[in-house]
């Protein structure tokens, strides 16, 4: 269990309105409170690593139950960590989905009744928007923004204009970013997750040594596609017969490299359409749990230099999965007036922006 926000500072006056959050779509588990200035006043998260590494990913079951174990938990101490009572809290916010549905039906259930209980309006929160509008609660950013959503189930480009208003300007077409690291951490022998391992890996090869494919770079969209490069990994892999830990260093970074290459071409991209339709803007924003890598990270760091743009990441720990983003988010629509009725029904789809043409790839199931 981990209390891992920097900005996380029990002793900061609360300023309302206040919002408790829970985040259960995935394996995580975490309950947060957060307050209308931005002050986190507590985020708990239980990783349910554990429980899914003998499985190697997660599987929707043990996820469900470990939810269901540990959030009550997790919520009284998220309470008790933020120095509120119940008569503090506004509202309380719940991922609604898309997700594991399992996991979210528990979150959802869980803050329903305590929104009934204690007579609090419930939001049903879009975990996505959860990542979208994070960089507001770390740093203020003002829309309309572009927007860079890198997770394990997604990997989008987005014109954050608000609150439940996003233009879609490009998607993967086959697998999400961070589902391409998994995989090919996995093919590699990596132990689970493979993101983090993999970046670890690579921080220690050479990645001119093997000429892997850079998925749909120049294409007059703002598409991705990975699947080709989990490929490309197989069959070099295979060349390899026992590849040996620096085999595997190499190949990583070769790995990593082919997703910059490709991540920063396609949002060279998009900066252009969002200078078309938004000259006034003013920042490039990554988001998700893949933006925890830090190579990735630099990557696009200069490319919103070299554009003009303030380039925005939350923290680390606030970019992988947790609560205080789901308040957050459930914040922003409460001060607008916007609450869910409580016969809001758990969605393990939820595009952000639901005009955007479905396309075949990662998030169309998810
Ligand atoms: O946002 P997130 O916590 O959960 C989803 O909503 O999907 O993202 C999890 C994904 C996993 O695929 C994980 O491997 C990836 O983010 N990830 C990373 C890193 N840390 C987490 N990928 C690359 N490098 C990292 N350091
Ligand atoms: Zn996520």
């Amino acid at each position: 269990m981990t209390n891992s926000n920097p900005k996380l500072d029990p002793a900061a006056p609360a300023k309302g309105p206040i919002v408790l959050g829970i985040e259960t779509s995935c394996d995580e588990t975490a309950a947060a409170v957060v307050d209308g200035e931005r002050n986190i006043l507590a985020n708990v998260v239980l990783s349910q690593l554990d429980d899914h590494a003998p499985y190697g990913g997660v599987v929707p079951e043990v996820a469900a139950r470990a939810h269901l174990a540990h959030l009550p938990g997790l919520v009284a101490q998220a309470l008790e960590k933020s120095g509120c009572d119940w008569e503090d809290i506004d509202a309380v916010a719940a991922t609604g989905g898309p997700g594991l549905i399992g996991g979210v039906i528990v979150g959802v259930m869980m803050a329903k009744g305590l929104a009934a209980a204690r007579g609090l309006p419930f939001l049903a929160v879009n975990h996505l928007e959860g990542h979208a509008l994070t960089p507001r609660l770390t740093d203020d950013v003002a829309f309309p923004y572009l927007l860079l959503l890198v997770s394990g189930g997604h990997c989008q480009l987005l014109i954050v204009s608000g609150p439940g208003d996003y233009t879609r300007l490009g998607t993967t077409i086959d697998d999400a970013v961070g589902e391409a690291f998994d995989k090919s951490a996995k093919l590699m022998g990596l132990s689970y997750p493979g993101g983090p391992r993999l970046e670890a890996a690579a921080a220690k090869g050479d990645a001119s040594r093997f000429a892997l494919p850079r998925p749909m770079i120049g294409r007059d969209d703002c598409d991705f596609s990975f699947s080709g490069l989990k490929t490309a990994v197989r069959r070099e892999l295979e060349k390899l017969e026992n590849p040996t830990e620096q085999d595997i260093a190499d190949l990583s970074a070769a790995f990593q490299k082919s997703v910059g290459d490709s991540l920063v071409d396609r949002t060279r991209r998009a900066i252009r359409l969002f200078r078309q339709r938004h000259p006034e803007g003013q920042s490039l924003v990554v988001a998700g749990g893949v933006a925890a890598n830090k190579y990735l990270r630099a990557r696009l760091t200069a490319l919103a230099g070299e554009n003009g743009l303030d380039f925005v990441a939350p923290p680390i720990g606030l970019c992988t999965d947790n609560a205080a983003m789901i308040a957050w988010a459930g914040l922003e629509h409460f001060r607008r007036g916007e609450t869910s009725g409580l016969d809001f029904a758990p969605r393990p789809r939820w595009p952000l922006d639901p005009d955007a043409e479905p396309k075949p790839g990662a998030g169309v199931k998810a």
